[in-house]
């Protein structure tokens, strides 16, 4: 199936890694399955609790996207709250502990891609909260700390006597001698890079099927000197004689190495064995699965009441009003505001996908006039944002009035806005972003939350999209910001440079797709500049509006690489544009990363 594929490519370039790994069939490390509902209360105190957290430090620093997380929603309770979905793959999960890694979140994917759920925690999670979910296995990820350093993050030692599988990762594998009896020591030289694992134990169930030689990646300034008690040592670096061990009875392994990134290349297959070999997990974690499970559960949270749904037609919330619909039908209102901002065809799509094919309930706002009037005149970015923001509000304001009585409001909340961020000094993790958030609603809007998509990860809303009956052009869609191509329009903004620039975006976006690189970047986009340049057409002067293009490589927009387009599809592109869209005289092609640009010129 060609989505399949995309799907595939799309990960390998998010993740920068590979594609599914193989698994072995589950023969250790099986444990009684706790009974399902004391798992599920579990889990839903556990969210309850960070909910709150969450909620306090959103409301506090904002969320991005204009159907931001609404101020003034209150929660009532644990029960009433919005529980996470919890689906019977969820019993067989495992559980991360984060030390602030960069990589947890790809420790937590790459599990998932074995088709196993994975959870991520604070490091500090009580053990019996964590003994309470019935994890199959624990992973300790790394971090930037030393075990000995003053204040540095230490798990509940109780999780060593949950009697589960122990997976410690670089940090993770010197809390593993630091509570167990081994030793820690600054290494005389700090083991960055590639590297080669020799693997001393065949048999040890981590690297089984694997060869005796690995290229690894390393990324640690302390190490193991004393091997803690009853571990063995299972494979060693150039730099390193422990490597990788194991406690072979209580199935406790640590490595120095990361499994996870793509310069491990067999990393998604150690992660494989651990999970499925060690841990016994089976496959059941799939979007096919998930689809059943959450319907079930969005029926079970709803009941009779309706919900209301702020569709933007970006992925998120498509997906999210696609799940909603095939669960509760009618009683789902989606409310579609075109602030005049779009890029070309967005509306017609949204409505045409919506409201002609998926028949769901659709409320079509068209605001172009009002937002316009309220961004005349205005050029600060900020300033566009906050107008933007607040007309937004109004409008959904006055539409979900429209739209009846709703007990619900939906969100198209993902699992990484859920996550605690572990906020460890020299975690790169922990430099979060806020400035996205263009408002969000009134107070005194009472809502309970729906999200069903609070447990899963970008690329699984896609395949859950896919899985859903949505297109493609919908479910791979390139980010779009909030304030739309008013960040794009840089200066002040009239229905005619709205106009320019939506004709030269579409532009690019045929050109990238035709080029097969729509799919493949983060972003590809046109600019209009706020100034004009003397040109010649034919025989005449002309003095007209610059377009510029970005194109960017990203993994999570937080950082970017602009993208090496070939001459050809630049070629390609400024004369088209030049060309075909009245009113520019000029192209020219941003080649700034991020840091130092941002992506949007606004
Ligand atoms: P910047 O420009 O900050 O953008 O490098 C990083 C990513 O975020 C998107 N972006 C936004 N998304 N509301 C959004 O929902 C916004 O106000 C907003 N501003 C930027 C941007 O397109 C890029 O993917």
């Amino acid at each position: 199936m060609p989505e399949c594929q995309d799907v595939a490519t799309y990960l390998e370039r998010a993740l920068a890694g590979e594609g599914a790994a193989g698994h072995r069939p589950a023969v250790r490390g099986r444990r009684q399955d706790a009974p399902r509902s004391k798992i599920l209360a579990a889990q839903r105190y556990i969210f309850y609790v960070r909910e709150r957290r969450g909620l306090r430090r959103r409301l506090k620093l904002g969320r991005r996207g204009s159907t931001a997380l609404p101020r003034g929603v209150k929660f009532f309770s644990p029960s009433q709250s919005t529980a996470p979905h919890s689906p019977a793959s969820m019993t067989e999960q495992i559980v991360i502990l984060d030390f602030g890694s960069q990589y947890t979140q790809v420790i937590a994917r790459r599990i998932r891609e074995c088709n196993v759920y994975s959870t991520i925690l604070p490091f500090n999670a009580p053990a019996k909260e964590i003994a309470a979910l019935a994890p199959k296995g624990i992973i300790l990820s790394g971090g930037p700390s030393s075990v000995y350093a003053k204040g540095a993050p230490l798990p509940d030692k109780g999780i060593f006597k949950l009697n589960v599988p122990v997976l410690g990762i670089c940090f993770g594998v010197q809390l593993l001698a630091h509570f167990l009896g081994g030793k820690v020591e600054k290494g005389p030289k700090r083991e960055y890079g590639k590297g080669t694992l020799t693997v001393l134990d065949p048999n040890c169930a981590l690297f089984e099927g694997l060869p005796s030689s690995l290229q690894v990646w390393n990324s640690h300034g302390d190490k193991l000197t004393r091997l803690p008690k009853d571990f063995v040592v299972v494979a060693t670096t150039e730099n390193s004689d422990y490597a990788a061990i194991e406690h072979s009875a209580k199935k406790f392994f640590g490595i120095q190495f990361h499994p996870e990134v793509v310069h491990t290349p067999r990393g998604k297959e150690i992660i494989a064995n651990f999970v499925h070999g060690i841990c016994g997990c089976g496959k059941n974690w799939t979007m096919r699965n998930y689809v059943d499970q959450a319907v079930e559960e969005i029926r079970a949270q709803v009941g009779k009441e309706r919900v209301i749904l702020g569709l933007s037609g970006g992925v998120d919330s498509s997906v999210a009003a696609a799940l909603l619909h095939k669960a509760i039908g009618d009683q789902l209102t989606c409310i579609f505001v075109n602030n005049g901002l779009l890029r070309a065809r967005e509306a017609e799509v949204v409505q045409e996908v919506f409201g002609r094919n998926f028949k769901v309930k659709l409320l079509y706002e068209d605001a172009t006039k009002l937002f316009l009037k309220q961004l005349k005149g205005v050029t600060d970015p900020e300033k566009k944002r906050k107008v933007i923001g607040k007309a937004f509000i109004d409008v959904f304001q006055a539409a979900t009035k429209r739209a009846g009585k709703a007990m619900f409001l939906a969100q198209g909340t993902l699992y990484p806005d859920v996550i605690e961020s572990v906020p460890i000094a020299g975690n790169p993790a922990a430099m979060i972003k806020s400035h996205h958030n263009v408002g969000g609603l009134p107070k005194g809007m009472k809502f309970k939350l729906v999200e069903p998509l609070r447990c899963l990860f970008k690329d699984e809303v896609r395949v859950l999209g896919l899985e859903l009956g949505l297109p493609k052009e919908i479910v791979w869609r390139q980010p779009f910001p909030g304030p739309g191509l008013a960040v794009r329009c840089l200066g002040d903004i009239t229905e005619d440079k709205l106009r320019i620039v939506r004709e030269a975006d579409a532009i690019v976006v045929e050109e990238m797709k035709s080029s097969g690189l729509y799919y493949k970047i983060w972003q590809s986009f046109a600019v209009l500049l706020p100034c004009r340049s003397v040109g010649v057409m034919g025989d005449e002067r002309t003095y007209d509006f610059t377009i510029a293009v970005r194109a960017v490589e990203s993994q999570d927009g937080m950082t970017a690489d602009w993208v090496k387009l070939p001459y050809e599809i630049l070629e390609t592109l400024a004369t088209r544009i030049i060309n075909e869209v009245k009113g520019v005289n000029r192209c020219v092609f941003d080649i700034t990363s991020k840091p130092p640009g941002t992506i949007e010129w606004e």
